[in-house]
């Protein structure tokens, strides 16, 4: 019988990303070849996301998609949408088997027991979940950058989110299991790891006193060989004194925070349920900045919230101008079923949202500019991830910018690379295929869109 093949596309954030290569690694342990989604394959997996209806959507695009090309495959969509609407999934054309976020482990044996025309649904009440699921997300990531999942779940209950619905309650991976994740990333060469949750600065809540972010990153600056340790999201709330006096000791912490602010407008915050006012985000960054000087802050930020009125909208344009954050994520606020907001008053007109979003990306862009450009002629360490492809996601670089930015004027596509530096500016360089997952010295020339460019100084 000849190789079994596999294909995986993942949807959404940086914990389904590491989700998505441990189940890679699942199906590889049992002797399938992973290939790329748009090939011929005997099984597609979708791992879905449901943040917002656009991630309804595109999950069901993919899960049509993966059926086409191989009508004769097995289709099985698991992640946020699947965990939250099984029925809705289970309905789409092809679909063959829905697994859950307990079940994960279990997606071989589950996909080798589908017979075509019999769906499976396997999909429980997450909400009784009270152990971190273990997976072999270490053993192989695809890319320069490890993501490494330390923490599972949410309890904060945001008036317009659905992930602790889909995600359950908090569970904190085991110090030491963490330590050993890290350290084995860091001896398969991985120069970079970012660790990544769904309420990352909850880690060790659920657990026995004395097991806290703080201490578990004390303990992971001390592996040998890790050269850059970076959190993803961290809520306002959990950034402590204690935190920021830890990354201030330097490497390996990168100086980068990405802290959600969601709405730069006190009314605002408060309809969302969200634990902080814009004083104490303000007092927060003045923080960060006087014990981590150069660092980049970003942020997600929602447009259209029920409720936003154009005076709330205009309050919190000032408020992103004034925390100087070096990029946005900008997110249009969609209702979700189930959560509160979506049954409040004053919903949104979509042109509206669509007209706010645009000029917050304009403002992230050029608040973006001006972080990097304070880096212009200086010599920065970056980490070498991949040749530009300028066709597959050059609006990511640009930062779907209208003004277009400069990035026309690098040389041909192939041979520039990109990557970035420890406080999160894209950088863009001429280098070769050696280089790649290498830390290199370049020379700062010229502004490029939202990034910078400029050349590797040979030591
Ligand atoms: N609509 C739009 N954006 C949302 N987010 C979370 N829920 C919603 C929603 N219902 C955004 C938040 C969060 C990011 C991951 O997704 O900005 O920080």
């Amino acid at each position: 019988m000849s190789e079994k093949k596999v294909a995986l596309t993942t949807l959404g954030c940086k914990v389904n990303q590491y989700e998505s290569a441990a189940l890679e690694e699942l199906f590889r342990r049992r002797g399938y070849r992973v290939v790329d989604f748009d090939s011929p394959a005997d099984v597609y997996i979708i791992n879905t996301c449901t943040v917002t209806h656009l991630g309804d959507r595109k999950s069901r695009q993919l899960i049509r998609r993966a059926g086409r090309t191989n009508p004769e495959a097995v289709v099985a969509v698991t992640g946020c949408y699947a965990q939250t609407a099984p029925d809705e999934v289970l309905k789409v054309e092809g679909v063959d088997l829905v697994v859950g976020a307990g079940h994960r482990a279990d997606i071989v044996d589950l996909v080798e027991s589908v017979s075509k025309g019999n769906q499976i649904k396997a999909v429980e009440d997450i909400a009784r979940c009270r152990e971190f699921e273990e997976l072999p997300g270490e053993s192989h990531q695809g890319r320069v950058r490890a993501f490494l999942k330390i923490q599972e779940g949410c309890e904060n209950y945001c008036a317009y989110c659905i992930i602790p619905y889909a995600r359950g309650p908090l569970r904190s991976r085991a110090p030491e299991n963490v330590l050993d994740g890290v350290r084995s990333l860091v001896a398969r060469g991985f120069k970079e790891v970012v660790l990544t949750g769904i309420h990352t600065g909850a880690y060790g809540r659920d657990k026995h006193e004395g097991v806290n972010l703080v201490r578990l990153l004390a303990s992971l600056a001390n592996v040998p060989g890790l050269v850059r340790l970076r959190l993803s999201s961290l809520e306002p709330n959990d950034i402590t004194p204690e935190l920021l006096d830890l990354m201030a000791e330097g490497p390996p912490f990168c100086r980068h925070l990405h802290i959600p602010l969601q709405s730069g407008d006190d009314y605002i915050l408060k309809r969302m349920r969200r634990r902080y006012d814009t004083n104490f985000f303000r007092r927060l960054a003045a923080g960060v900045r006087d014990k981590l000087p150069e660092a980049g802050i970003t942020t997600d930020i929602m447009v259209g919230f029920p409720g936003e009125e154009d005076e709330h909208f205009r309050n919190g344009c000032a408020f992103v101008r004034e925390m100087r954050f070096s990029a946005l994520h900008v997110f249009k606020y969609s209702p979700r079923r189930g959560t509160p907001a979506a049954e409040f008053p004053g919903q949104v007109d979509p042109r509206v949202k669509e007209m706010r979003s645009r000029e917050l990306i304009n403002i992230g862009y050029a608040l973006a500019r001006s972080f990097a450009a304070r880096h212009l002629d200086k010599i920065l360490p970056v980490l070498v991830e991949q040749a530009v492809d300028v066709g597959e996601d050059s609006s990511r670089r640009v930062d779907q910018s209208s003004s277009g930015g400069d990035a026309a004027e690098l040389p041909a596509a192939g041979e520039v690379y990109e990557g970035l530096t420890d406080n999160y500016i894209r950088v863009f360089f001429p280098a070769r295929e050696k280089w790649r997952g290498q830390l290199a010295d370049v020379k700062v020339t010229a502004l490029s869109g939202a990034g910078l460019k400029g050349r590797i100084i040979y030591k």
